[in-house]
């Protein structure tokens, strides 16, 4: 299935190896204009064919100069559509346009102060004479042709910024994505005004649009769908866009795997059918999923044999929708990245991606592939869910099977639960829900000795994961107060059979991830 081509106006990442492209990515969005990340082996034809409205080249760690260093076909600059390089895109940029890219002596990294010239150009126009910038080069750009006007510089950046407007080329040193730089977004807002002529009329409600459109086209007059309903905000979103546009050609599925939270089940059923007014079928299908987990603790086989048997429900379930050929799934744009790409490595198989059978019955439909959460939170409220659904805290397609390690059983289960709703439950309490993006318990299947109540004890301990985080791209373990820490460990020993000992994760992602599996 070939995506088609989800705005008018658009902007094309080319993804040089980048730390920052989906950060880059985000930042146009919220200029108004749809932006995606494309790889850099893509041809000037192959990007003419998408017609967008501007180009940006990411950054990226290697040198112009050494052997296998990512360049872009030279015919991308004579399409006549704007092009903007961010620090390796901008040195890229010079290295073929002739410039010069010096190999430094020292490199710059971090905060680094700009100094704009009188002819301040597009992009910096309005910005102050000195600014804090963030920086993070080795090589730099010595000199331009002088078809190009240098519109600022730094120590150690002769040619921080660049531009020839008749060309449509514009270049920064710097990082405008970051939000250390200072007037950063207005870089960028300059580059999609001025430089690309965007009309910057891309809102949520266009991706709404767009996708009920795209849904309508795949689907066609006569299609059957059913959605894959998890409990979490990404399906209840998605299945939100395709009922909008099937209506009730569209029934939800939801599948109790055995491996969702405490009392999540009934309370989905009771939010959904209130709320959505979409048909919806209830499969109980614990004991099949253990059955297939017995023995099974590999954290990618685990993911994999669950996303398997959710598949053959689904597939089961298609004798009660009679002629459903479509599964909707609400795969985000982080899973998409971490399942891998042509460019991007593997992190983990994620259920909604990588972890599917190659044999399956059912064309995906996907309306939210290319999204970040907060983006399809946004999207949720703009199609009127409620508050409920949409801050969700995210719940991963396996459940709480990647969150016991080792061998999935019931009792495992049983357990992990009682510690995962405390955790819950205390911030909630503490009124932290918004501002954590995930907070749960794993049980890592480490007994150690304890002593309660004069008797020697070998039980189960259990871990406490908190994180913030914008995107799940990255995240950061989030720093709890102690009594907040203190109260879910005396609740999680006292009231939770089976452990005694309770442990809080402070990881970050990198290097972590967050989940254990
Ligand atoms: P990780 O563990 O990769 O998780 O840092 C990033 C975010 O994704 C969620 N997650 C999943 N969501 N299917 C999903 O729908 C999956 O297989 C899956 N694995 C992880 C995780 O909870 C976090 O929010």
């Amino acid at each position: 299935m070939t995506t088609p081509d989800p705005a008018d106006e658009s902007v094309l990442v080319v993804d040089f190896g980048a730390q920052y492209a989906q950060l880059i990515a985000r930042r146009v969005r919220e200029a108004h204009v749809y932006s995606e990340i494309v790889p850099h082996t893509i041809t000037a034809a192959e990007i003419e064919e998408k017609a967008p409205t501007g180009i940006i080249f990411s950054g990226g760690p290697k040198s112009v100069h050494v052997d296998g260093a990512p360049m872009i076909d030279p015919d991308v600059y004579d399409l006549g559509i704007p092009v903007l390089g961010i620090c390796y895109g901008a040195q890229l940029i010079a290295h073929q346009c002739d410039g010069t890219v010096g190999r430094n002596e020292r490199g710059e990294y971090g905060r680094t102060e700009l100094a704009v010239n009188t002819e301040s150009g597009v992009m910096l126009d309005g910005t102050p004479e000195t600014q804090t910038v963030w920086m993070s080069h080795f090589d730099a750009i010595t000199d331009m042709p002088d078809s190009f006007q240098v519109t600022a510089s730094t120590p150690d950046a002769p040619v921080a910024a660049f531009e020839n407007v008749d060309r449509g080329l514009y270049g920064v040193q710097y990082h405008p994505e970051v939000v250390h730089t200072e007037h950063g977004q207005h870089v960028i807002e300059r580059f999609l005004a001025d430089g690309c002529k965007a009309e910057q009329s891309w809102t949520m409600a266009s991706v709404i649009d767009t996708q009920v459109e795209l849904i309508q086209q795949q689907v066609g007059d006569e299609g059957r769908v059913i959605c894959a309903l998890s409990g979490g905000v990404d399906s209840a979103v998605a299945a939100a866009l395709v009922h909008k546009a099937v209506g009730d050609r569209l029934t939800c599925v939801y599948v109790d795997t055995g491996l969702m939270r405490k009392g999540e089940s009934d309370q989905i059923v009771e939010t959904f059918e209130r709320h959505q007014k979409i048909e919806l079928i209830h499969v109980s299908a614990a004991d099949r999923f253990f059955e297939h987990l017995t023995g099974v603790t590999d954290p990618e086989t685990k993911r994999k044999t669950i996303g398997e048997q959710f598949i053959r429900v689904f597939e089961a379930a298609k004798a009660e929708v009679v002629g459903a050929q479509f599964l909707v799934q609400g795969t985000l744009y982080p899973d998409v990245i971490e399942s891998g790409t042509s460019d991007a490595a593997k992190i983990k198989s994620h259920h909604n991606v990588g972890g599917l059978p190659d044999d399956i019955e059912f064309e995906l439909v996907e309306p939210l592939r290319a999204l970040f959460k907060d983006e399809v939170r946004a999207v949720g409220t703009e199609l009127g869910l409620p508050d409920e659904i949409v801050w969700r805290q995210p719940f991963p397609g396996p459940g709480l099977g990647v969150r016991i390690i080792g061998e999935v059983t019931p009792d495992k289960v049983a357990i992990l639960q009682e510690a995962d709703w405390i955790v819950r439950e205390e911030i909630r309490k503490a009124g932290l829900e918004r501002e954590i993006w995930q907070a749960f318990a794993v049980l890592p299947g480490v007994n150690s000795v304890g002593v309660m109540g004069d008797e020697r004890t070998y039980a189960d301990a259990i871990i406490i994961r908190a994180v913030t985080s914008e995107d799940a791209m990255t995240a950061d373990w989030a720093r709890l107060p102690f009594e907040l820490l203190d109260t879910m460990s005396s609740r999680i020993i006292n009231e939770v059979g089976g452990v005694n000992r309770v442990a809080y994760d402070i990881t970050s992602k990198p290097p972590g991830t967050i989940e254990w599996e």
